[in-house]
């Protein structure tokens, strides 16, 4: 392939078919961080932007949270969807900076702790083997993305929220719908106002589980967010149900984005899937190397509140810039052959969870469920190939695969 000139290189952030090409994209990155690590963005529809390639420099900007800010742009989106969102008022933890952020990140974060981890642990077991079950029953063909990696972190977060079963399905199609909005397959339609349309319906969702929780308290995560206060107020409607819309979402297509990316590693490096089936003790490494290798969070944005310089580019008070996680983890100066997928590979330094005061919270849970997944098909395994072509989704902040059909025999 012909390297991209600097102006086609760039403009891969704001093209959501270009992370549904992971050859051009890479192509592109690749470019960029030789060559224009900190490259100046400016295409049709978006507010001009600095792109950030480097994974050093992504981790300086993260560490420097009160010189780069999450507000007032914390994710890329056309310029009318700034304008939308901000409109709506949609305000989540990515939304915040410091001392807000600290405190509203607080009510939740005993949830994500490793303690609680641990006692997740059985039922997060149990239900990776129901899953790999399902593969069973499935077999010997199924598209792996709509049949298991949507579903398992699905239910996992719902029932941490503590959502009745019966509306999973409702919300795996909001949330497929809200990621998926620049996916023909997935979007709701094209226009704004029916886009919008899925953040409304989800929040009349959430503002009737806000009413029921403050009714009649649970012991559930949607109950502790519902009840919480901050100097003895509770958080505003609006908060709330944002809460509830970032865990829901981030929850998710994150974690299933990975395990569905990482089965294909395995399919597509039968030697990396022999070396972890005869050690399985790799497995904690081979869950970082799964969501080093996916990243499927493309993208953060900061808001530099004054002047200063990035590896000596000038940034001026105001300007934007984009963490590029999915180039920082591609970056040769961190990863000893980094399109190399290695299931073995330490250390493994990858900035997938963001680094510095917003780090993912889920962290551990979604390791816990990658790791949890993997140690129970891997064993089983027998045989597995593609049976047709796995498709990306087309987006420009969160995503993977949309379909990765695969024959298999499980034992
Ligand atoms: C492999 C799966 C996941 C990846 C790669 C991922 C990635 C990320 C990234 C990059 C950030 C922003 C960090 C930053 O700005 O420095 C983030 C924030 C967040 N993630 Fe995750 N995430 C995953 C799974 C989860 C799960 C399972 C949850 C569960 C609820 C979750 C909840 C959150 C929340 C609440 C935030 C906002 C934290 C804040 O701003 O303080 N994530 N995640």
């Amino acid at each position: 392939m012909t390297a991209p000139t600097m102006d086609e290189a760039a403009r891969v952030f704001a093209d959501p078919l270009a992370y549904a090409d992971e050859v051009k994209l890479h192509a592109a990155l690749t470019h960029l961080r030789t060559n224009e690590p900190v490259a100046w963005v400016d295409v049709a529809d978006y507010r001009p932007f600095w792109a950030i390639t480097k994974h050093a420099d992504i981790m300086d900007i993260e560490r420097a949270n009160t010189l780069f800010t999450n507000s007032p742009r914390p994710v890329l989106a056309t310029a009318e969807g700034d304008e939308q969102q901000a409109a709506i008022g949609v305000s989540t933890l990515i939304h915040m900076d410091d001392p807000q952020h600290r405190a509203v990140r607080a009510i939740g974060a005993d949830w994500f702790r490793p303690k609680a981890m641990r006692a997740l642990k059985v039922r997060i077991d149990e239900l990776a083997k129901r899953y790999v079950d399902h593969m069973v029953e499935a077999g010997p063909e199924c598209d792996f993305v709509q049949e298991v990696a949507v579903n398992y972190p699905l239910y996992v977060i719902m029932s941490m929220l503590g959502l009745p079963e019966s509306d999973f399905p409702r919300m795996l199609h909001y949330t497929q719908e809200l990621f998926g909005n620049d996916d023909a397959e997935f979007q709701r339609g094209t226009s704004k106002e029916e886009q919008m349309s899925v953040l409304l319906e989800m929040f009349q969702y959430f503002n009737e589980l806000t009413a029921s929780r403050r009714a009649s308290p649970t012991e559930d995560l949607a109950s502790a967010i519902a009840n919480a206060q901050i100097k003895g107020e509770p958080l505003s409607d609006i908060d709330t149900v944002s809460y509830y819309l970032i865990i829901a979402t981030a929850g998710h297509d994150t974690t299933s984005a990975v395990i569905s990316g990482g089965l294909q590693a395995l399919v597509e490096n039968p030697d990396q899937r022999e070396r972890l089936r005869a050690n399985m003790d790799l497995m904690p490494l081979a869950t970082e190397e799964m969501i080093r290798w996916v990243t499927p969070v493309k993208e953060f944005m900061r808001t530099a509140q004054q002047e200063t310089t990035v590896r000596g580019v000038p940034i001026a008070a105001g300007d934007s810039v984009l963490l590029s996680y999915a180039s920082a983890n591609r970056d040769e100066e961190v990863f000893d052959d980094p399109f190399r997928f290695d299931v073995g590979r330490d250390p493994n330094k990858h900035n997938a969870f963001g680094y510095g005061v917003h780090f993912c919270l889920g962290a551990a849970l979604a390791r816990m469920e990658v790791n949890s997944f993997f140690s129970e098909l891997v064993p089983r395994l027998e045989s597995i190939e593609l049976a047709g072509d796995p498709q990306h989704i087309s987006t420009i902040f969160v995503g993977g695969l949309k379909h990765l059909p695969i024959r298999y025999s499980l034992k």
